[in-house]
Parts: structure tokens; C-alpha cells; sequence
């Protein structure tokens, strides 16, 4: 593995077309998601000569969950569409490097399947509130029985964004999502995206931060914050972690690149609850850069399901160890010895 930007490519022989497009694409013209990957350049890492440090370490601790690394699989759905043995296999890679997975609702194999596949690993849940109350209630039981730490509730994905590759490849899951076989609008086979939206809510308020939260005990994150604004309102409603991302550029196109919002975020949450950012990671000096800038965690998905698509659980170890081993690298040469570290250090705000 050279770099994990031309694993696309790889991956884009081996998936059929229209599970390409689904994992690959964004919404609109694709700006905000190429915002998303430009973004990093608007700060610099300063080298640090004479700094007495060498094998920099990369384990950290969040939300209570001791880590190998600060670099986490981000939810995302359907990943049967990479590998014949979709969320199992990116559980068991996650697992080989002491890393931590989220879930997603939309998950080709169950949340019991997944979470049976890495014993001993960390794992959160994420929630696409259904508009149904007593199906959110079974996800969390699910969610609960298996043992996760934390649910995170994407609050940015009220609709499906305008998906240009989806409509062009006429894109229908051509999989069942585990998680809704018990829904009674079907498992989501042969459904289009719209379609699988439809079924979620559209309407999400704090109180339903309070509500998930109440009832299952478990932390809630709120993903999809982008804004200062959002971020206290979320912390005022009861969430215990702020998931910094735009989706992925899948969503809403025209807004900002997450990494450049991350730091007013960061401001206005003042350490008050941990913070995940995505959108755009593909370097180890982009996870620098994120954790430098309020960042406790630091996630990503495409790279790990082109790593599923070409190796299964193999290729997601080597998707993190490579992302790791780049970090390693940015982290010795910028003098930081620990994740701690990198979170002290000041970027450069050079404009070229
Ligand atoms: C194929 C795919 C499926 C996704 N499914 C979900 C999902 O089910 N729930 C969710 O909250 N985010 C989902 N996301 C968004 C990711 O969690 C994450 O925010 C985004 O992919 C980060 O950008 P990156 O892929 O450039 O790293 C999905 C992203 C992709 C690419």
C-alpha cells in the first residue's frame, strides 16, 4: 500500500458500479467533498528541531475506552457491497489494531453478528432515528445486549442528499440490511436511498438526544454538528460527545469543509465532552492536523471500505496500520511524543 487515496481505484475494479458510486460520491457537484480533502491545506505543521522525543505513541483514551490509535472506523452502511462478509470482517481489522468501530444502522450484518465478530473490541452504535418509537427501542436493546459503549445519533441525514451517482446508476441496495429485518417496511433489499430514508425520521430535536439517552443509559453522541451553535445545543440537550462531520460530502453541498469548522467547534465545546471529527481524512498529517485542532478522535470510512473491498478484514488492518504509520512519522518530525501532545501543538496559519 503506497497511499490511501489510490485505493479508490483499486476498489473501483472489484465493486460493481452502482455500489461504487453509492460509497464513493457525494452529493450535487461533489464540492463540499472536495472541499472536505482541500481543507487540510489551510494549516501547517510546524517542524520541531532538537526534541528530544523518539517512537511516538499513538494509544489514547476516550470516552473511558482505552485505544491503540486514535484513527476510528466511521458508521457506515451496507458494507456487504465491499466484501462478502461486509461489517464482520472491518470488526475483526478494527480489532488486530486496537482501534474503535462504529455501527450503523443500515449495517449488512447484524449488530449481534458484528459485535460477536470482535469480542473483546470497543464498538458504538450509530442510530438513524426511525420515525417509529418502538423500532428505535429494539435497535437500542440490540445495541445494549451487545454490549456497545456509546450510541451516536446522526442528526445530518434527514433526508438523503442529492446524489448524483445514485440517480445516473439507478443505485438500489442490492443487499438485505440486517438491523431492519424486523421492520416491518422490509429489510431495505432492492430499496433505493430515498426509499430508505423515507422510513426515518425527518423531525430530530434535543429531546430526542434526551429521549435515546434516557432510555437506553448509554452516552449519546450527536454526528453531523458543524456549527458552535449546534454543538451547544447538543451539550445543553444531554450529549456526552460532538461528532464534527459533513457526512462525507454525501449530504449538504455547499456547506463548508469539516475540517474548517472544527476549531470554532472545538471553542465552543471547551473540552466539556469529547469530540470525533471526519470528513476528508486520508494522511496521517490530516489526523495531525485534526487532533491539533480540538479533535479527541479522529474517523474516517471510503479508505476502510476500499480496504474491506480489496483484502476483508486484511485489507481494514492495512487501511489503519498505513494511516497509523504516517501519523507516526508526522508526529516525530513535529516533536510530539503522545496523542496528548499533538492536541497542545499549535498549527501555522501560513497563506500561500
Ligand atoms: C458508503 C458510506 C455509507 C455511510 N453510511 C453512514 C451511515 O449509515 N450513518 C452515518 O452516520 N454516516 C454514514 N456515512 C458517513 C460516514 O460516517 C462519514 O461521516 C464520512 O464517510 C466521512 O468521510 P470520508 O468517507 O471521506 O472519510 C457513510 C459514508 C459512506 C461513504
Amino acid at each position: 500500500m503506497i497511499n490511501l487515496e489510490s485505493l479508490e481505484a483499486e476498489a473501483k475494479k472489484i465493486i460493481p458500479t452502482g455500489g461504487f458510486g453509492y460509497i464513493s460520491g457525494g452529493s450535487e457537484d461533489n464540492w463540499t467533498l472536495a472541499m472536505n480533502g482541500k481543507a487540510f491545506q489551510h494549516r501547517q505543521i510546524a517542524p520541531k528541531a532538537l526534541s528530544d522525543i523518539e517512537k511516538p505513541e499513538l494509544d489514547t483514551k476516550v470516552f473511558g475506552i482505552d485505544l491503540k490509535t486514535p484513527v476510528m472506523m466511521a458508521p457506515a452502511a451496507a458494507q456487504g457491497l465491499s466484501h462478502s462478509k461486509g461489517e464482520t470482517d472491518t470488526a475483526k481489522g478494527i480489532a488486530s489494531v486496537g482501534g474503535l468501530m462504529a455501527q450503523s444502522t443500515y449495517s449488512s450484518t447484524s449488530i449481534a453478528d458484528t459485535a460477536a465478530a470482535a469480542p473483546d473490541a470497543p464498538q458504538f452504535f450509530q442510530l438513524y432515528m426511525s420515525k417509529d418509537w418502538d423500532f428505535n427501542e429494539h435497535l437500542l436493546d440490540e445495541a445494549k445486549k451487545a454490549n456497545v459503549k456509546a450510541i451516536i445519533l446522526t442528526v445530518d441525514a434527514t433526508v438523503d442528499g442529492y446524489r448524483e451517482s445514485d440517480i445516473i446508476n439507478n443505485f438500489a441496495f442490492p443487499l438485505p440490511m440486517a438491523n431492519l429485518a424486523s421492520y416491518s417496511d422490509g429489510d431495505g433489499k432492492g430499496k433505493g436511498i430515498a426509499e430508505i430514508y423515507a422510513s426515518a425520521a425527518q423531525k430530530i430535536g434535543p429531546d430526542d438526544v434526551r429521549r435515546i439517552k434516557e432510555y437506553s443509559g448509554l452516552p449519546v453522541i450527536v454526528k453531523g454538528v458543524q456549527t458552535p451553535e449546534d454543538a451547544i445545543r447538543a451539550i445543553t440537550a444531554g450529549a456526552e460527545g460532538i461528532y464534527v462531520s459533513n457526512h462525507g460530502g454525501r449530504q449538504l453541498n455547499g456547506g463548508p469543509a469539516s475540517f474548517d469548522v472544527l476549531e470554532d467547534v472545538a471553542k465552543a465545546v471547551n473540552g466539556r465532552v469529547p469530540i470525533i471529527f471526519d470528513s476528508g481524512i486520508r494522511r496521517g498529517s490530516d489526523v495531525f492536523k485534526a487532533l491539533a485542532s480540538g479533535a479527541d478522535l479522529v474517523a474516517f470510512a471510503r479508505p476502510v471500505l476500499y480496504g474491506l473491498a480489496l483484502g476483508g478484514a486484511e485489507g481494514v488492518q492495512s487501511v489503519f496500520e498505513h494511516i497509523d504509520h504516517e501519523l507516526e512519522i508526522i508526529m516525530q518530525l513535529a516533536g510530539t511524543k503522545t496523542i496528548a501532545d499533538v492536541k497542545k501543538t499549535n498549527l501555522l496559519n501560513i497563506k500561500y
